[in-house]
């Protein structure tokens, strides 16, 4: 089995180390290979996602990706970007579907912004949809405003837009993943609003006359954002567009008290995927080997059991993440008295040693 294993920029370098030596430390018979992406690619080859990146990522079973981005960047025209890099992965590869758990782990439970009693035993999965909307809709671009108050103008404008069969295909991820769990699954969307959304909801609507064992209910994007802080409880399995699930699932994960332990799955329909963390580069901590690595590593976990069929490993990963955190080791992200500071690599460190 192939694993591509993309870095990236920032602490991703950092933290997809730890990850690696994970997988090592398994003593399974992986062939992992190394390419540069994001502004690192930039750097090698003039380009955020080379060509070479490319063709391996196509070839490889699958992917572990660390992140992208850097404000060095910010002035270089869109398409040389380090986001390009996991978008056109995203696009390129079809990689369609996003699973973002956003789990509360018990030990950290005093991490979280929100009380106790409104977080313990959180356990929710966002699937957001990662090919269409906003993200990628044509046309897009700069222009002279056409008509209206500030005809003349320069303007900035993007397309917002979903097929039929697009929503279909990440509907029906949805409701399978919602038949695994507890049988809910929300819809999120801006139907009172946008004609995208009233036609991504009543395509869930028709979708879900096929899994008739599953409860489909709906919410508008911005009550979604207040329920989730206010009881964040109450959702299980939520379904939303690709800049709606951008939002919500960076809001969800805060509500574990850290973006640093949330793994991340983007798949295809065959379910060859990409795993990340949540998280981005965060440049300003990179290279301060302060990095919380165990979003990374639960993506490689991730990856065993989604795309390369080695559930006892998973969770043999799995399983050593929460000894190390019962063992009270914490990165700064996670960190409250009474436990122990540890940096990037010790952290790393300490799950192989409880593998
Ligand atoms: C994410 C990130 C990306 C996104 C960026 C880096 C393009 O925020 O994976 O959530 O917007 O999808
Ligand atoms: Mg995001």
């Amino acid at each position: 089995m192939k694993i591509a294993v993309l870095p990236g920029d920032g602490i991703g370098p950092e933290i997809v180390a730890e990850a690696v030596n994970v997988l090592n430390a398994l003593g399974e018979s992986f062939t992992l290979e190394e390419a540069p992406v994001g502004g690192a690619g930039y750097e090698a080859q003039g380009h955020p996602l080379p060509d070479s990146t490319l063709a391996l990522a196509k070839a490889a079973d699958a992917i572990l990706f660390g992140a992208v981005g850097d404000w060095k960047y910010d002035s270089l025209e869109r398409a040389l970007r380090p986001e390009q890099a996991i978008l056109g992965l995203r696009k390129h590869l079809q990689l369609f579907a996003n699973f973002r758990p956003a789990i509360l782990y018990k030990e950290l439970a005093g991490a979280s912004s929100l009380k106790p009693e409104i977080v313990s035993g959180l356990d929710i999965l966002i699937v957001r949809e990662l090919n269409g909307d906003i993200y990628f809709g044509q046309p897009r671009g700069v222009r002279e405003a056409p008509d209206g108050p500030f005809a003349g103008a320069r303007e900035g404008f993007d397309t917002m837009r979903y097929s039929v069969p697009e929503v279909q295909r990440i509907a029906h991820v949805a409701f399978q993943a919602a038949q695994k769990r507890s049988r809910k699954l929300t819809s999120v969307d801006k139907s009172n609003v946008l004609e995208t959304s009233q036609l991504w909801r009543d395509t869930m609507i028709d979708v879900s006359k096929q899994y008739p064992d599953v409860e489909l209910s709906h919410m508008y994007v911005d009550n979604a954002a207040m329920q989730l802080v206010k009881a964040p409880k109450s959702f299980d399995v939520v379904v939303t567009g690709n800049m709606f699930g951008d939002i919500l699932s960076d809001q969800a994960a805060m509500l574990t008290g850290s973006i640093g332990m949330l793994p991340s799955a983007s798949l295809d329909k065959a379910n060859k995927g990409l795993y990340e963390p949540s998280h981005g580069s965060a440049p300003d901590i990179a290279g301060k080997g302060i990095a919380n690595p165990l979003a990374t590593i639960l993506s490689a976990a991730m990856m065993l059991r989604y795309s390369l069929g080695k559930t006892e490993q998973a969770d043999r990963i799995e399983t050593a993440v929460k000894k190390v955190l019962a063992q009270g080791l914490r990165t700064p992200d996670i960190w409250e008295a009474g436990t122990q500071k540890v940096g990037t690599r010790e952290m790393g460190a300490a799950v192989v040693a409880a593998l």
